[in-house]
């Protein structure tokens, strides 16, 4: 008999592998469907969850430093991976049209859908700003926008680094200063240690918008790649450690259960653990120690007014 070989989508092959592994894991990349999206939207205005609020604070109160910082006079490009809707962004590209700076603003972004919908929006709200856009993933994009004979500076925002384990971060990093000439910049978002319960709140919400955000995934693998998972027999566990500044985040299975996936079985133990998410706090010493594992220069820090989160501006040497 032929054995009919099938190629496996890459979110089908990831969601396979981490289910069977010895300590369970799903790629929290997988959040950001349809629904995943709007649920990150609803978190992004939670008064728990203070990334999004901290970092428009800092952009409001330091736009002008950070402009001083990023530019001398010459002509620049802006390049933001993971662009979203733009919130944040706006305030300092508003910023600099009104200091009359000669830049172009490169979303980047997964999401053709998010960044039409930017791309309208910043016309109208910010008229002659120039934008090109690029849909898809940021090292093809990166590719593709590389070697301009004007400045680059990478926008990281939102501790979208945070989703990375300090190996993966330096991974990261590293992979993108490939793509980066002497003198371009990285202005990346941070946010950094502070007192655990302020974190471990932002991360389970009184709402219950992160629990559905995590149970999502599981809805998500259901209806796309056919599993019957119940999502009433899972736990939301989110969990701050201190010492690294990992807050991780599990979905833990009540019972001894099965779940059917592709033609499998998928066996929990009653309480065994499915990792889901990192979203990793930094305090100055790790970043420092970042900055070099990576070969970024550390330039300026930009901080909102209780030290909760950073914006940090590196160099390529
Ligand atoms: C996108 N990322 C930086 C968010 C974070 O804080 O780790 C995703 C998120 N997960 C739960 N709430 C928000």
């Amino acid at each position: 008999m032929t054995k009919v070989l099938t190629t496996l989508s890459p979110f089908a092959e990831d969601v396979m592998q981490g289910l069977h592994a010895d300590n369970k894991c799903l790629p929290s990349k997988y959040f950001y469907d349809a629904k995943g999206d709007k649920l990150f939207q609803q978190i992004m205005h939670l008064d728990e969850y203070y990334l999004t609020r901290k970092e428009l604070e800092i952009f409001k109160t330091h736009k002008d430093a950070i402009l001083r910082a990023i530019n001398g006079t010459e002509t620049f490009r802006i390049i933001e991976l993971g662009a979203g809707d733009g919130l944040k962004t706006k305030v300092l590209l508003k910023h600099f049209m009104e200091a009359k700076v000669d830049f172009t603003y490169t979303p980047v972004d997964i999401s053709g859908n998010v960044l039409s919908i930017l791309e309208s929006n910043l016309k109208k709200e910010i008229p002659g700003l120039k934008i090109e856009s690029y849909e898809g993933d940021y090292f093809d994009a990166l590719a593709e926008i590389a070697e301009s004979p004007e400045k680059d500076i990478v926008f990281f925002l939102g501790s979208n680094v945070g989703n990375f384990s300090e190996s993966e971060a330096v991974s990261f990093l590293s992979k993108l200063q490939n793509f980066l000439k002497k003198g371009d910049l990285l202005f990346m978002g941070v946010d950094l240690k502070k007192d655990p319960s302020i974190i471990l709140n932002a991360y389970n919400d009184s709402q219950g918008v992160t629990r559905e955000f995590n149970l999502n995934l599981l809805d998500r693998i259901n209806d796309e790649l056919g599993a019957d998972f119940d999502r009433n027999q899972f736990l939301h566990y989110p969990y701050y450690n201190p010492h690294t500044g990992e807050c991780r985040s599990y979905l833990i299975s009540k019972i001894d259960q099965v779940v059917n996936l592709m033609d499998e079985k998928v066996h929990f133990g009653a309480w065994e653990a499915i990792f889901m998410e990192i979203s990793k706090k930094y305090d100055h010493k790790q970043l420092t120690k970042l900055a070099a594992a990576s070969a970024f220069s550390i330039k300026q820090d930009f901080l909102d007014s209780e030290s909760w989160f950073a914006d940090v501006l590196w160099e390529k040497g």
